[in-house]
């Protein structure tokens, strides 16, 4: 199986806090790995090392068999490794497509003069939207993304990380904040990006999610790799006790 990301021995400290030490994960392609923890685990400080906002005190990355140093997070973009915060990064006072081109705009010309290609950006997310039946009204595309449903605000952050080809995309806690119906329709966004052989870390404190998207689950504790398992073989017991345990 071709190995897509490779996290060996990283560790991370804040002041007093030992955020991660000595955590190793790794991913194959087209394979959901779930990240588990209990609060100030570790989750969200492991993904931001590897999407380049924190760079480790300790330990290395390999994605596509490269060694790579992530600096920031526009350098793991290129790379091809997308994430959607906890805190979801999109700008809400502008469109769809201004989001999925966010930072990486189009330009044409007019009258000699450059402008962003609008009709482009439209035209594009229409395609994104459809290829991954995310349902949002043709008349809510020019409106801003503020005024969209939460399952559909992280539906447009899955759609631009697709669309920008991610190789590996990174979520965290994506149904946090949705009702039941929209936590559905994110579940089943993962299982059609993993059809598309894209390789995904989804942290959630939903075991059922879980169970039902991940093919693996790391669960860290108080900073630790606290166990790995393979979904098929594990239930929810062992993973509590692997959270809590210690
Ligand atoms: N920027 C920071 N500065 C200082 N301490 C931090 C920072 N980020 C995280 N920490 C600390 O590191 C530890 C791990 O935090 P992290 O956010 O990775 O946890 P988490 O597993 O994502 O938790 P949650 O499930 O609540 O989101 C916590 O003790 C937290 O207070
Ligand atoms: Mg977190």
């Amino acid at each position: 199986m071709n190995k897509v990301l490779d996290v060996k021995s990283v560790s991370k400290r804040f002041g007093g806090v030992q955020a991660l030490d000595d955590v190793s994960i790794h991913l194959n392609e087209g394979e959901v790995l779930a990240l588990a923890g209990d609060n100030g685990a570790g989750k969200s400080t492991l993904i931001k090392v590897v999407s380049g906002v924190y760079h480790p005190d300790d330990g290395n990355i390999i994605f596509n068999n490269e060694n790579i140093q992530l600096d920031n997070p526009r350098f793991a973009r290129e790379k091809g490794i997308e994430t959607i915060y906890q805190d979801l990064a999109l700008a809400d006072n502008l469109n769809v497509g201004a989001n999925i081109f966010l930072g990486r705009e189009p330009m044409t010309t007019k009258f000699g003069v450059p402008i962003i290609n609008r009709e482009f950006m439209l035209s594009e997310s229409k395609k994104v939207l459809k290829n991954l039946e995310i349902n949002i009204p043709e008349s809510s595309l020019e409106e801003p993304v503020g005024k969209l449903s939460g399952g559909q605000r992280q539906a447009v952050a899955i759609g631009r990380a697709l669309y920008w080809n991610a190789k590996l995309l990174i979520m965290d806690e994506p149904t946090a904040a949705l009702g039941v119906p929209e936590q559905r329709n994110v579940m089943d966004l993962i299982k059609k990006l993993k059809e598309q052989k894209v390789s995904i870390i989804f942290i959630s404190h939903n075991l059922t999610d879980i169970f039902q998207a991940s093919d693996r689950i790391v669960v860290l504790r108080r900073g630790i790799k606290a166990g790995e398992r393979i979904i098929s073989e594990t239930n929810s017991d062992e993973v509590v006790k692997l959270m809590v345990q210690g």
